[in-house]
């Protein structure tokens, strides 16, 4: 089997991740911040080791403004409905997920924010001109991805988040799509809230991810319960990471992502972008010029390591369908959780194939995925 949906969550993981969590599990694994016995004190210090691990790869002043969430869906969410205003401006980008597009357009339906949505280039590239054309004074929240889950369109994040500092705009930075291939650094590009995946990029398990929160943004808790501070209150904690975290932690699971960072500064952000990015260079040689082939993304200097295409008159769930059963390669097809991304590339009628290669691949599985899909496009499989 050849794994190119990296996109939707990367495998495999690095030996010392799966070693990590499994330790974890056998050693030891109680509920940290309840109990004060030396097994959740242990827990306790593993999560507040991996908060600094965290920290000091986004380069986050305070690893406590950090929490910990079970998906970037669930980051995104408390981000969204956290900081919100009755009446409020809101501002995001076509080439969104649908985990900012939702809760923003059911915030839209009910009335609570006026909603306005900035249109993309034909790679799914959203234009720092069109941005600094819509963001202004008064607009409460700007959300934007760091790159197109649709296409790897790599948006300009550092521009977008000058002129939110200058404008007073609180700043949402989604990066599912490009943590751990591109540097994030958010004092640099002035992020206020960093919603991130644990399962993608970084390399953890399903089922771990993070809210970064900037000392001074106000944000209220999208789920309320037992945090194990302030035990004898009827009311939540204001503390962070408190506030954010009810409920029972992924212990496991975050130790895990722990590593999984571990893993990149070990190996070097620049080399497995180069990695990424060869194996990209290499689809775009061996599929670019393939008559039937139409391709999405854009060239992969710009590009956060997706390739998308479409094979003439073939729906992309067949060509995914067909690259999974004939040939044991996995893809992703459709339409991303992305619908607006497919209007602007005008790919409503078939989707796209996704292929999401990752710093594991090698080299002759690009090839027999060319291969494959040429065979695909020729008709001849
Ligand atoms: C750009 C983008 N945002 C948000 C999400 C949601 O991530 P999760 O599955 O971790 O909730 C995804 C998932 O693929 C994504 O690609």
């Amino acid at each position: 089997m050849i794994y190119l949906d990296n996109a939707a969550t990367s495998w495999p993981k690095p030996p010392q991740v799966i070693q990590a969590i499994l330790d974890v599990l056998k050693r030891g694994c109680a509920n940290p911040g309840r109990s004060a016995h030396a097994m959740a004190r242990q827990a306790e210090d593993a999560l507040l080791s991996v908060r600094e691990v965290i920290a000091n790869f986004f380069n986050i002043n305070d690893p406590m403004r950090i929490a910990f969430m079970p998906n970037t869906t669930y980051a995104l969410n408390t981000a969204i409905y956290g900081v919100i205003t009755r009446g409020s401006t809101v501002v995001t980008t076509a080439m969104e997920h649908n985990s900012v597009l939702r809760p923003l357009k059911t915030l839209e339906k009910e009335g609570t924010i006026n909603l306005e949505i900035i249109k993309p280039d034909k790679y799914g590239k959203v234009s720092i001109q069109n941005i600094k054309k819509t963001l202004r004074k008064g607009i409460e929240l700007f959300c934007m991805t760091l790159s197109s889950n649709v296409t790897g369109a790599i948006m300009p994040v550092a521009e977008a988040g000058k002129i939110c500092r200058a404008h007073g705009i609180t700043f949402l930075v989604d990066a599912a799509q490009g943590a751990g291939v591109i540097p994030i650094d958010v004092e640099k590009m002035n992020i206020d809230l960093l919603a991130f995946p644990g399962h993608k990029g970084l390399f953890g398990p399903q089922g771990t991810a993070g809210l970064y929160v900037r000392e001074g943004v106000i944000i209220k808790p999208l789920v309320q319960g037992g945090t194990g501070s302030f035990s004898d209150r009827l009311v939540q904690p204001e503390i962070f990471p408190d506030v954010l975290e009810s409920g029972t932690l992924n212990v496991p699971g975050i130790v895990g992502l722990g590593k999984g960072i571990l893993f990149i500064n070990d190996t070097g952000i620049e080399n497995i972008q180069f990695q990424k990015k060869s194996l990209l260079e290499m689809l775009f040689d061996g599929l670019g010029r393939e008559s039937n082939i139409n391709i999405y993304s854009p060239p992969p200097e710009q590009n956060s390591g997706i390739l998308a295409l479409s094979v003439q008159d073939m729906d992309s769930s067949e060509v995914s369908y067909l690259l999974d059963r004939k040939f044991g390669i996995c893809t992703r097809s459709g339409f991303h959780c992305a619908p607006l991304s497919h209007l602007a590339l005008g790919t409503t009628d078939t989707g796209l194939v996704r292929i999401s290669p990752g710093y594991f691949n090698n080299e002759t599985e690009i090839e027999l995925a060319i291969k494959a899909i040429q065979s695909i496009a020729r008709g001849m499989y």
